[in-house]
């Protein structure tokens, strides 16, 4: 073989490596944020195996995320898997472990929004899917709705093929007690209960994508079919692209009254805030309204951000920046950034 053509056969193996066998792909950008309620207890009450607990409950959910994000899946499975471990841990108010109604039982509300598309998907008031985020996804793409309630709810997961489990999966003993201390001292008020509760995550993948994904058991002693804002799209949970990704929690009335979830969105689109500002503006209209609980977003870059205006927030970031989960609870402790 001539040198000529051993240099010609090397420069097509080059060219076979370049087009066939790319060098390893470079991670880009991806982010995650995820909250497990807010309210929280006095520091003095919190105890440390409790404190250790949920911390390790919001570690192992950021993980779930960055895994999928980390492999460059989408921000919507990766929020889906955070709120599904959310879901499946029982100190957290959502799936297994939710609060009881007035008449004892379980009643589960969960939306999700993908930015890329704005379409969106939500259940309230359902009995029977171990994971309701599964539901309002498959409600999303194997529906031509975007909200469905109820028995009809419960129906559609059954028909989905989704996980079904009897209604006595969700009972805890704890939350079973904070339903007997509401039914002696409490008795058709908002309960403050609610401020154990609901769980959230935003995201923003490798393509640049946002999603956002919230999921609730809502508050101790609902009644009348009550529904709060997890399952409204704009006031629980928002997702647009390039403006920001947006989960709740809190009295929900006072965030539906405000379009908590959009209005970030918005302040951050038309007012050209920052999306910390746009996240404490928006706390601070719920405060005016005498609304209580916090919320999580993230902008089009993937800066989280942390608001609220109780005494903390179960809350947790993780990046391809800083790719090791970072929790905070108490309201004096700096958020994650
Ligand atoms: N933020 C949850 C609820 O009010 O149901």
């Amino acid at each position: 073989m001539t040198l000529c053509k051993i240099r010609s056969l090397s420069l097509s193996i080059l060219a076979l490596c370049a087009v066939g066998a790319p060098a390893a792909a470079t991670e880009r950008p991806w982010s995650l944020a995820v909250h497990g309620g807010s309210g929280v207890l006095e520091r003095s009450e919190l105890t440390p195996e409790k404190e250790k607990a949920y911390r390790a409950g919001l570690d192992a959910a950021l993980e779930a995320g960055a895994k999928v994000l980390k492999a460059g899946g989408s921000s919507l499975d990766a929020v889906e898997a955070v709120v599904r471990t959310l879901e499946d841990n029982p100190l957290f108010n959502a799936g297994k472990g939710a609060v009881f109604t007035a008449e004892g039982r379980n009643e589960l509300d969960a939306s999700i929004m993908d930015g890329a598309t704005l379409k969106a998907g939500a259940v309230a008031g359902v009995t029977r899917t171990r994971n309701p985020i599964s539901l309002a996804r498959a409600v999303m793409e194997k529906s031509p709705h975007v909200m469905l309630a109820r028995e009809g709810a419960d129906l559609f997961s059954k028909e989905q093929g989704l996980e079904q489990v009897e209604p006595g999966y969700f009972r805890t003993e704890e939350r079973w007690k904070q339903l007997e201390t509401w039914r002696k001292d409490h008795q058709a008020m908002l309960d403050p209960t609610h401020l154990f509760g609901t769980v959230g995550a935003v995201a923003l993948d490798q393509a640049g994508h946002l999603a956002a994904a919230t999921s609730t058991g809502g508050m101790t002693g609902k009644r009348w079919a009550r529904v709060g804002d997890t399952p409204i799209i704009g006031a629980g949970t928002y997702a647009r692209d390039g403006v920001c990704a947006v989960s709740a929690t809190g009295s929900g009335e006072y965030f539906i009254r405000e379009t908590a979830a959009r209005q970030v969105c918005d302040r951050i689109a038309w007012k050209g805030e920052d999306v910390q500002t746009a996240a404490d503006q928006t706390m601070a209209s719920i405060t005016k309204i005498g609304g209580d609980g916090g919320l999580i977003a993230m902008d089009g870059q993937g800066r989280p951000a942390f608001g609220m205006n109780d005494l903390g927030m179960y809350r947790g970031a993780i990046s391809s920046t800083t790719p090791t989960p970072r929790t905070a609870i108490f309201s004096n402790e700096s958020s994650p950034r």
